[in-house]
This record gives structure tokens, C-alpha cells and sequence, in this order.
């Protein structure tokens, strides 16, 4: 029983440390990065080290993981995966200090992997004396999108009617959202071209058909799934525009507010005139006939 408690306890401590070892890094396509791996407090001689860096996510890598390998105080070359050649480097002046940091040039897409950096230290036996994990994927920003739609008193009420919604230099693929801001629904998108830069990044055109109403408020968004981020642009009819232009600030909620005052004092004075109204009734009907009821609807017109 006791036994098997610490062995629950080593576990939990090993998976304690696997989680918190593990450093997420979030990178632009085409950027350099650094790939941490510290091991303080301890001087080194290169001569009996080995540092490793490789794939700790196996699933789509094939047989090769080598991402860099150091061997007594020299890069082994013919280790390292061909995706790798020249593009990785360690910090030769930072090495003798446990600073094991590599440097990965260029990031593209099939570089969003875990990677482990593994030092052994040989002094009578090899041994592993570090491990740690980082987690590289890749992201940018989407530019605020470019809304275009047509041009106020072009159209009839009815007619079908483009609107299209451009953004650029994001990564990855982002998911486009067009809002009917007078009801808040979700519109459909007729047509989604998408681009990508030589450096990795996307640009993506989406085109949305609709039927014109007299009051059109509509909002694009570009929502980019990894960096939680939406950048958005407004149409509305208000806008004054020649040809292509950025959504503008006519207040919806203001106008909104507007319409429901409207509706409210509407209903006041309804209700008022059905009051004086069926008051009156009564007071005609009560001198003939007094019932219960009557009676006391009759107070409440007094
Ligand atoms: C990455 O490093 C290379 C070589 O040092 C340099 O030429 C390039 O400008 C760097 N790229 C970025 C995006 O900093
Ligand atoms: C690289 O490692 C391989 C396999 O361990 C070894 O055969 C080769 O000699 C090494 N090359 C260099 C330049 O150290
Ligand atoms: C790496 O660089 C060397 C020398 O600059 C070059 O000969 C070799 O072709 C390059 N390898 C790759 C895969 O780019
Ligand atoms: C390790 O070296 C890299 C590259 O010089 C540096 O950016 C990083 O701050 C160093 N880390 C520590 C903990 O010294
Ligand atoms: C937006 O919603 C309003 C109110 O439901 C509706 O009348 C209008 O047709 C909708 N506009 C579009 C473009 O679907
Ligand atoms: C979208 O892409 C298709 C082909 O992939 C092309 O025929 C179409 O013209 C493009 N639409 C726009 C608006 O660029
Ligand atoms: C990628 O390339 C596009 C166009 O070639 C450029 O506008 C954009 O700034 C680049 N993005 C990055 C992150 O380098
Ligand atoms: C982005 O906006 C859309 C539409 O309003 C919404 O469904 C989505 O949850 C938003 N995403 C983020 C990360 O805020
Ligand atoms: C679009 O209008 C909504 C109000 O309906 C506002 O909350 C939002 O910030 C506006 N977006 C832009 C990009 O101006
Ligand atoms: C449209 O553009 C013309 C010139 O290109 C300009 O004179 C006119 O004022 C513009 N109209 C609006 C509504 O912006």
C-alpha cells in the first residue's frame, strides 16, 4: 500500500515535470527562432557532451527526427534531417555555460512540432544530465479586413447585391464570419478564394450575395483560431463611398436605442387611451348594472 502510494507520488512528480518543462512558443512564418534549452549553474566541457535536438512528436516525421547534433564539441552533420541542413545553429559561446538554446532559421509550416532537446554527459558513462520540450507552431496577425459593397442608392431593394471582404499576411487559414448587424445572424459566404505568400502567410478574398434591404448593416470578420484574435470591418448604408472602402462608424446601437424608445412610448400611449377608454365603457354600463367585478374595475377608473 505504502509502496504503491510512491509510486503514485513519482508519477505525479513526472508528469508535474513533463508539463511544466514544456514551453510554448508562437512564431511568424519566415522568422528566425530560438528554441530554448537552459541547464544552469554547471560549467561544461564540450569535449564529453552530447546535445541532441529532435522531434518529440512522432506522428508525421518518418523516420527522421534529428533536428541538430552536437558530439564531442562538433556538429554531426550526417545526423541531421535534410529539412534541417543549414538551417540550425547552437549557441557555440553560451554551450560551456548550459545554454543549449538552438536557433532555427526560416520557420515554415511543417516546423510546427514539439521539440526536445536531450545533453548526455559522458564522465566514466554516458548519461542523460537534461531534457526539455518546446512547442513551435506558427502564426500572424491578419491585416483589418478591406470591406467592399455597393454603392448607397445603386441599387433597388431586392436586387441581388455583392459585398466582399479582403485580408492579408495571416497564418494559418482563418475562419470568416459576415454578421447581419440588424439581427445579429450569421450570413453565409457565396465564394472564399484564399492565397499563400512565398513566405507562408495567407491572404483570403470572401464574397457575400445578398438580397439589398432598405437598411443594410453588415460586418465581416477574420478570426484567427491560434492567437484568439478578430479583426472586423463594418458596412453600412450610410456610408458614403466611391467604388472600394473601410467600414465606417454609423452607432447601430444607438439607432437601436432609438427605435425601442420609440416603441416603448408608443405602448404607453396605447395603453392610455385603452384605460380612458374602457372606463368609460364602464361608467356607461355601471348605472344599469353593478357587478362584482364591475365594482372593482370601477375603483380603479375613479
Ligand atoms: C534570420 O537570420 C538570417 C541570418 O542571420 C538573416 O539574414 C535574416 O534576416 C533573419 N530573418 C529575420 C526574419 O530576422
Ligand atoms: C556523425 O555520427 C555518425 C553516427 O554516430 C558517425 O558515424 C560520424 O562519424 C559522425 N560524423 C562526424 C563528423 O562526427
Ligand atoms: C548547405 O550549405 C552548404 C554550404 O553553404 C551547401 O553546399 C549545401 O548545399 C547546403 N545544403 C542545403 C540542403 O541547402
Ligand atoms: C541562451 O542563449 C540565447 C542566445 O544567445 C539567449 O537569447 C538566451 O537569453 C540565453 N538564455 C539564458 C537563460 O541565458
Ligand atoms: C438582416 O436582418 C434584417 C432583420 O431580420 C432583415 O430584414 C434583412 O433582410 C437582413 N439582411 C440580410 C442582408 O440578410
Ligand atoms: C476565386 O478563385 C477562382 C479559382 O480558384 C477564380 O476563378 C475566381 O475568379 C476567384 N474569385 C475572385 C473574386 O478572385
Ligand atoms: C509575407 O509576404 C507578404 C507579401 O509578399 C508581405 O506583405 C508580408 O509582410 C510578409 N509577412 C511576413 C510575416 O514576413
Ligand atoms: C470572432 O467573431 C465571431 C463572430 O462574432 C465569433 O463567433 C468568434 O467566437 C470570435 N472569436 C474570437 C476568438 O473572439
Ligand atoms: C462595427 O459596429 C459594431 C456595432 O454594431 C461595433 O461594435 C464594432 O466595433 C464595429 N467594428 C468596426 C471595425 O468598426
Ligand atoms: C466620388 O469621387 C468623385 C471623384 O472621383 C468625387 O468628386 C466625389 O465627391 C466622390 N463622391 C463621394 C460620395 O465620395
Amino acid at each position: 500500500m505504502k509502496r504503491r502510494g510512491y509510486g503514485f507520488l513519482l508519477l505525479f512528480l513526472h508528469i508535474l515535470r513533463a508539463v511544466t518543462a514544456l514551453e510554448k512558443i508562437v512564431s511568424k512564418p519566415g522568422e528566425n527562432v530560438t528554441l530554448s534549452c537552459i541547464y544552469p549553474g554547471r560549467e561544461f566541457s564540450l569535449d564529453n557532451l552530447r546535445v541532441y535536438w529532435q522531434i518529440a512528436d512522432d506522428e508525421d516525421t518518418g523516420p527522421c527526427s534529428v533536428v541538430h547534433a552536437l558530439i564531442s564539441g562538433q556538429d554531426n552533420e550526417s545526423l541531421q534531417c535534410s529539412q534541417f541542413k543549414n538551417r540550425t545553429q547552437l549557441f557555440w559561446d553560451k554551450l560551456g555555460d548550459g545554454n543549449f538554446s538552438l536557433l532555427l532559421f526560416n520557420v515554415r509550416r511543417n516546423d510546427e512540432h514539439t521539440y526536445q532537446c536531450v545533453v548526455m554527459q559522458t564522465i566514466e558513462y554516458t548519461k542523460v544530465i537534461h531534457q526539455e520540450q518546446v512547442d513551435l507552431s506558427l502564426a500572424a496577425s491578419y491585416s483589418q479586413p478591406i470591406l467592399s459593397g455597393p454603392i448607397r442608392n445603386s441599387y433597388s431593394t431586392g436586387e441581388e447585391v455583392t459585398f466582399s471582404c479582403r485580408s492579408d499576411n495571416g497564418y494559418p487559414e482563418p475562419n470568416v464570419y459576415w454578421i447581419n448587424r440588424t439581427d445579429n445572424t450569421l450570413l453565409s459566404q457565396s465564394d472564399f478564394n484564399i492565397t499563400q505568400h512565398p513566405n507562408g502567410t495567407y491572404s483570403v478574398l470572401s464574397t457575400l450575395k445578398v438580397k439589398a434591404t432598405s437598411d443594410m448593416q453588415i460586418e465581416c470578420f477574420i478570426e484567427n483560431k491560434i492567437l484568439q484574435e478578430n479583426t472586423s470591418a463594418n458596412y453600412t448604408e450610410e456610408m458614403q463611398s466611391n467604388g472600394s472602402s473601410t467600414g465606417s462608424h454609423k452607432d447601430p446601437a444607438k439607432s437601436g436605442q432609438g427605435a425601442q424608445a420609440a416603441a416603448v412610448v408608443s405602448v404607453v400611449i396605447l395603453m392610455a387611451f385603452l384605460t380612458v377608454l374602457i372606463c368609460w365603457l364602464w361608467r356607461r354600463r355601471s348605472s344599469q348594472l353593478v357587478s362584482y367585478t364591475g365594482n372593482k374595475a370601477l375603483h380603479l377608473c375613479d
